[in-house]
């Protein structure tokens, strides 16, 4: 459905994206996971024709996405990061206003503003002004908005930042429901345990570059063990550092040691036995299931810092 190649951006002497190259499908539920500044927003700019790129090029169901073509707004949905709404007036006049800028009906415009109202639970709170919603109150409307018009595509830029749990969920669920109408979603984050949770595919971006692409599956396969070994930090643990260095790389964290064991140890009952030889207390052990982040700190190095 959308593939893009190769595709560069500069901005003077900072690469946003190097050489980017994606293939998204019909219907895929696409994360876009990456820390700030990794060129996510400047990708979905590219996506909707806002920037022109120094190079590469992205097709939409075979069309070339061209810099500045307005129609192309006709069938992409955007979730800008940045809320975008009148303060002033109400939810309903904001719908009322974005959508009359698609070539709707009034007809259809009316029956799609009542379904999106419904879907972001704010009925109740059509004719409140914008100014008196919460945070994810706001979200809400704004992705109503991108839906107006019934777009194939539906990008997010990361829809659920400063947003409250509840708001949170009610957003996954909203996005998941449209998922399964067959609208196709790319959705940017840095949060890994909603790319986890709700992406059937994903790419990690870093620098302006993808450093890995695929299901959570392929990407946890990275990894040379699916579990991960960490020990907290305690007085006691941080004086056995020296010694459990000599067992296993170490990773440090603010309360936690993460250890991957060298070859000699790479199971669980010669880890214990030399635990135990060197008297670390068992219940400052932990062992987990690998995530998204453990992908990530493999393959940069670095964590991804909210
Ligand atoms: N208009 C611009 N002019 C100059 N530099 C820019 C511009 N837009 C983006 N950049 C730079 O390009 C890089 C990528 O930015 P981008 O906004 O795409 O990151 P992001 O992944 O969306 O980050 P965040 O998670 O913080 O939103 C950053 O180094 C940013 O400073
Ligand atoms: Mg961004």
């Amino acid at each position: 459905m959308l593939k893009i190649t190769n595709l560069s951006k500069s901005f003077n002497e900072i690469i946003a994206l190097d050489n980017v190259s994606l293939e998204i499908n019909s219907g895929e539920f696409f994360g876009l996971l990456g820390p700030n500044g990794a060129g996510k927003t400047t990708l979905m700019n590219h996506i909707i024709g806002f920037l022109k790129s120094d190079s590469g090029e992205i097709l939409l169901n075979n069309n070339a996405i061209k810099y500045g073509d307005k129609n192309i707004r006709y069938k992409i949905g955007y979730v800008p990061q940045e809320i975008a709404l009148y303060q002033e007036l109400s939810a309903y006049k904001n719908l009322k206003i974005f959508g009359s800028l698609f070539n709707l009906s009034k007809k259809e415009l009316n029956k799609n503003i009542d379904k999106t109202l419904e879907l972001v639970q704010l009925t109740d709170r059509k004719s409140s002004a914008v100014k008196e919603f919460s945070g994810g109150m706001k979200r809400r409307l704004n992705l109503a908005i991108s839906i107006l018009h019934n777009p194939e595509i539906l990008l997010c830029d990361e829809p659920t930042v400063g947003v409250d749990p509840q708001s949170r969920n009610a957003i996954f669920e909203m996005l998941q429901e449209l998922n399964q109408q067959g609208i196709t979603i790319i959705y940017t984050t840095h949060y890994m345990e909603e790319a986890e949770r709700l992406c059937n595919r994903l790419a990690i971006i870093d620098g302006g570059q993808i450093i890995a692409s695929g299901s959570l599956m392929d990407l946890l396969n990275k990894l040379d063990s699916k579990e991960t070994l960490k020990i907290h930090k305690t007085p006691e643990s941080i004086e056995l550092y020296e010694k459990l260095t000599k067992i296993s790389t170490i990773n440090e964290f603010d309360f936690k040691y993460e250890l991957i064991p060298n070859k000699d140890f790479q199971k669980y009952s010669q880890l214990y036995k030399y635990f135990e030889e060197i008297g670390l207390p068992s219940d400052l052990i932990e062992i987990s299931r690998a995530s998204l982040e453990d992908v990530f700190l493999h393959l940069t190095g670095r964590r991804i810092r909210d």
